[in-house]
């Protein structure tokens, strides 16, 4: 079977900064509190209306193709991990497809919250080893910030606008044979959904006068049992995915661990008793940008990871969504070389 690659990696952030300061002109908190609980110090923020999901997907896909140095007509699929999609359909790869000039590809949105880049990087792996496409483009990306309620403290400060990418290639095509995503481990869970959701304008709660009153359209999370399910499930998960492949702490390179808070990835990379420098983390600069934190985490450590680097990538998000991966990095510095 064909293991799929990661090839090349890309990324988007607005350039509007939103930090713990302004959010204390907004609400009652305090830089201190922010820092503390959460490890957050300023988050990134698409301001201009006419810009949504699609754009900063398309500026995250654009700079990959570059890196990669191929044409957006080579690619076969795209799938976009996302919550706030541009609109419910089209899908939000539809957009992304016409505005790249993708002409011969296929696209679809995937659904799972803060899991949505893990899952779509196992659905593009599955067609990729399948035979069915020699390069998928794979994206996590959200405008948080057009579903974050900016008076409810809870929330508010906790998440970022922002996209990631990645291109996934047989590993045999781009000389990487035996790399890749070698393993998936993913679970949901359903049964505590009120946690952590967006309660209107879909077709339960269709939007009416009444349910923007009520401010249905917006994100709800009740933070305390989330927090606790996240720090056992992201560790469960990847415990599982070590223990199958046969992976001591000392042969993981990387933790790439969805940035929800920093108290979270410590528990995780405690729990797999891995050292904290092991653990990507940049929950400082950009908040949580739901399915865009673990590419742009990829992106940010790409210069550093090699070859056979081993990464374990693990999330847990709204639904409950989680889950982890085992990923052989692909190639050195910041594209392969080919
Ligand atoms: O990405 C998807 C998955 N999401 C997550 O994994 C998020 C998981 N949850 C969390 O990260 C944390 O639960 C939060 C950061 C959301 C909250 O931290 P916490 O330590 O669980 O705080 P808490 O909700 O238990 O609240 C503690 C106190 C409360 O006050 P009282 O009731 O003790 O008087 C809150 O009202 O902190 C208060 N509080 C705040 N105070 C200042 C809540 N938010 C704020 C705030 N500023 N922004």
């Amino acid at each position: 079977m064909r293991t799929a690659a990661v090839t090349a990696v890309g990324h988007f952030l607005p350039e509007e900064r939103l930090t713990n300061a302004d959010l204390e002109e907004m609400v009652d908190t305090s830089d201190e509190w922010i820092r503390k609980r959460t490890g957050i110090r300023e988050r990134r923020i698409l301001r201009d209306p006419e810009k949504a999901t699609s754009y900063m997907a398309t500026r995250a896909a654009e700079e990959l193709l570059d890196k990669r140095g191929i044409g957006a007509g080579e690619l076969d699929a795209i799938i976009v991990g996302t919550v706030t999609p541009d609109m419910f359909y089209p899908a939000t790869a539809c957009l992304v497809q016409t505005e790249l000039g993708a002409a011969r590809a296929f696209g679809y949105d995937l659904s799972a919250a803060c899991s949505g880049f893990l899952y779509a990087l196992g659905a593009g792996a599955g067609h990729v080893a399948g035979g069915q496409c020699e390069k998928v483009l794979v994206i996590g990306a959200d405008k948080m910030s057009s579903i974050v309620d900016y008076t409810d403290r809870s929330t508010c400060i906790l998440f970022g606008d922002g996209a990631g990418a990645v291109l996934l290639e047989p590993a045999g095509a781009v000389g990487a044979e035996g790399r890749g995503l070698h393993d998936l481990h993913q679970r949901v869970d359903g049964s505590e959904w009120e946690n952590l959701c967006q309660p209107g304008g879909g077709s339960r709660r269709p939007p009416t006068h009444q349910s923007v009153d009520r401010r249905d359209h917006f994100l709800k999370q009740n933070g305390r049992p989330v927090f606790k399910q996240a720090t056992r499930r992201m560790a469960e998960a990847s415990l599982e995915v070590m223990q199958r492949n046969d992976l001591t702490p000392e042969d993981v390179d990387y933790l790439v661990p969805h940035q929800a808070n920093r108290r979270i990835i410590e528990a995780t990379a405690q729990q797999m008793n891995l050292p904290p420098e092991k653990a990507m983390m940049n929950i400082g600069d950009y908040g949580n940008t739901t399915a865009a934190t673990i590419p742009l985490c990829l992106h940010d450590w790409e210069p550093e990871l090699r070859a056979g680097d081993r990464l374990i990538l693990t999330t847990f998000g709204g639904g409950y969504t989680w889950g982890a991966g085992l990923l052989e990095w692909a190639y050195d510095d910041a594209s392969i070389d080919n």
